[in-house]
């Protein structure tokens, strides 16, 4: 794992928090690091784009453990709140999205993205703005980037997710290298982890 002594130092600043609904979030956002940390996507050189990044509960998380952080999002109140959460960490940028592409992310220039429960809201106008926004995830990522995707849709059939999200995604160049039924205990969404071109060898979980 890649800086995994950062990572233990991140976790243990949360050890005894009440446990209020802020602080299960907390506490299921860590989760969600942990298995990124785990899966290796993550590292001091990396750039991530949270595309749908809400109020930037993981921009702020990840902030420690990534050269930089873009959060965007289609919300002005959802921005508004996650450069509030943001403001004290430097290498976190949050940017107001068009809702149908990345303008503004360069090509090549991102080494993973992360759509925490965001694919549901952009499979609702029947995939096409999911297609859309697949391509442009192709376009900023660099070869060799990742995707892990945590919930992709809410229809509770992970193995109906997957071929689904293989036939948005292979025609890219985007492989499917992991997919987890519940990697968090605290969070029951189904993930996925894909890799830019190249790269097809499934991974352990
Ligand atoms: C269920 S929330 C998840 C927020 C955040 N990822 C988290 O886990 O805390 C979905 C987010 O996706 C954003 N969203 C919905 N449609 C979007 C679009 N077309 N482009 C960018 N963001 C979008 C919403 O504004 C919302 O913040």
């Amino acid at each position: 794992m890649r800086d995994t002594s950062r990572l233990d130092d991140v976790l243990s600043c949360h050890v005894g928090v009440r446990p209020t609904r802020a602080a299960a979030i907390a506490a299921s956002t860590l989760e969600i690091v942990s298995v990124l940390a785990r899966w290796e996507v993550l590292g001091p050189d990396r750039t991530v784009l949270d595309i749908g990044c809400g109020t930037g509960r993981l921009d702020a998380a990840l902030s420690p453990l990534s050269g930089a952080v873009i959060g965007i999002d289609i919300s002005p109140g959802m921005i508004a709140q996650a450069r509030t959460r943001c403001a004290g960490f430097p290498n976190v940028h949050v940017l107001l999205g068009s809702g149908h592409d990345l303008a503004g992310i360069a090509d090549g220039s991102v080494d993973l993205v992360v759509l925490l429960d965001t694919l549901p809201c952009l499979l609702l106008s029947e995939g096409e703005l999911a297609r859309r926004y697949f391509a442009e995830i192709e376009r900023a990522l660099r070869a060799g980037g990742d995707v892990v995707i945590l919930n992709f849709s809410y229809r509770g059939d992970p193995a109906a997710d997957r071929v689904d999200l293989e036939r948005l995604t292979q025609p890219l160049g985007l492989s499917l290298v992991r997919a987890v039924a519940r990697p968090c205990a605290s969070w029951d969404a189904p993930a996925f982890h894909l890799v830019k071109s190249g790269c097809s060898s499934v991974r352990p979980q």
